[in-house]
């Protein structure tokens, strides 16, 4: 492993040689492979059985509900995530500490609210997915600025039936745009990608500060962003899978002394080392808005500038919330609205009451969230699940639901 890596860590943890030597051995050591199932799809009763047959051998972790270690003893040419269980989004493969911050989001309890909730950088959809679990009355935005990263995201949440997600593509800088929009935010940042020296040591290779500086600074606007358009008295939740402090203690320290009187960090860091929690690296920091920043900002400026100013700078921050976004997703017509609801009550085993339907050219989309308020501020490349596909003047129900049968 790169030396000034492993120097870095001895320095800033303080760690003895023992410990040094314990965690360098515990970074080159396979983890064990775990996967989450996924509830929206089978019960974990339904998923045992499953296991059973397949020749899977699956131990309960001990940290959250509905993960498990996984063995197998079946044809290991067929990598799990081609498995047709897999397919038909009955698990997600996630590493156990990477699934740490909705966890901690929750308390690992599903609550029923209505919440709005930003999940500001969330391309494949691991976290997305599992909030969708623990939020199922919510409405979830899944924002990813890569549109090509959108393929693993959408898959993700079209096989395990995510109805209650819409995404967006913004930089997530965007968001402080619209001031106090969410109950709940996961910053689940972008980061140096250290935790790949898990993989290969290429990733070590190119570590360097300069590197890890840059990408501190856009953690450090992108949570800028989170806590103005986070709720006051809700929280925010802060991830990295990376070990150093500049993209971790020092984004969140930041945050806090930039706005001592509106921010509460509850109750302190969460760090998960690979030789003591047999996980990932991994950083989690949850932080409490007790008070609006948007007031703390207009008071500021008007302090600082002439009455012109503050009318000029008020105009630009808040311009975007104000007018009606164009939306290319548009609602169902209720015409083609019945002749779905038919068709899937003849021929599906779901419940069809309080669905809503939105069509994109020949796609057509379901969800069970009242999106229409959101609609107005954001502008959506998805919302819930594809289920049609209008092709030759017919309708086609596409695979997602098929798996349903
Ligand atoms: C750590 S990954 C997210 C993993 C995801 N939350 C999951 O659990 O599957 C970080 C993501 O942030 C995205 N990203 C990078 N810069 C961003 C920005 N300025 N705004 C929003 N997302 C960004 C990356 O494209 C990447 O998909």
């Amino acid at each position: 492993m790169k030396q000034d890596f492993l120097n870095y860590i001895k320095k800033e943890f303080d760690f003895s040689d023992e410990e040094m030597t314990q965690f360098e051995k515990a970074c080159i050591m396979p983890l064990k492979k775990s996967i989450r199932v996924n509830t929206n799809k089978i019960s974990i009763e339904d998923f045992k059985k499953t296991a059973l047959k397949n020749n899977w051998q699956l131990t309960e972790t001990s940290l959250w509900s509905n993960t498990f270690y996984i063995d197998r003893f079946d044809d290991l040419d067929t990598a799990l995530w081609n498995t047709q269980e897999h397919q038909k989004g009955y698990f997600y493969v996630q590493e156990l500490a990477a699934s740490s911050s909705p966890y901690y989001m929750s308390g690992d309890k599903v609550d029923h609210s209505q919440y709005v909730i930003l999940d500001m950088s969330a391309s494949p959809g691991g976290k997305t997915t599992q909030l969708s679990e623990y939020y199922p009355d919510s409405i979830i935005v899944a924002n990813e600025i890569n549109k090509e990263r959108f393929k693993w995201l959408f898959f993700n949440l079209d096989r395990m039936w995510v109805l209650n997600v819409v995404c967006t593509n913004y930089d997530g800088r965007f968001f402080k745009e619209t001031p106090e929009l969410f109950d709940k935010v996961l910053l689940d940042a972008p980061c140096s990608w250290e935790w790949t020296a898990y993989k290969t040591d290429d990733s070590l290779k190119y570590r360097n500060i300069k590197n890890i500086k840059s990408i501190s600074k856009l953690q450090l606007s992108l949570i800028d962003s989170a806590v103005k358009t986070l709720k006051v008295w809700w929280e925010l939740v802060y991830s990295t899978c990376t070990l150093n402090k500049l993209e971790n203690e020092w984004v969140v320290e930041a945050i806090l002394e930039r706005y001592k009187d509106s921010l509460e960090i509850i109750p302190d860091y969460i760090r998960s080392w690979p030789h003591i929690t047999h996980t990932w690296w991994f950083f989690v920091a949850k932080i409490k808005k007790i008070k609006s920043i948007v007031e703390q900002e207009k008071k500021a400026i008007y302090s600082r500038n002439s009455m012109f100013d503050v009318k000029m700078e008020k105009k630009n921050r808040f311009s975007q919330v104000n007018k009606d976004v164009v939306q290319n997703y548009e609602k169902l017509s209720s015409k083609d609205t019945k002749i779905i609801e038919k068709y899937i009550d003849d021929n599906y085993n779901f419940q069809i009451q309080s669905k809503k339907f939105y069509r994109y050219k020949d796609d057509i989309f379901i969800t069970d969230m009242d999106i229409s308020d959101l609609r107005k501020k954001l502008f959506m490349y998805k919302i819930g699940v594809n289920i049609w596909k209008y092709k030759n003047n017919e309708f086609v129900p596409s695979d997602y639901l098929e798996s349903l049968r």
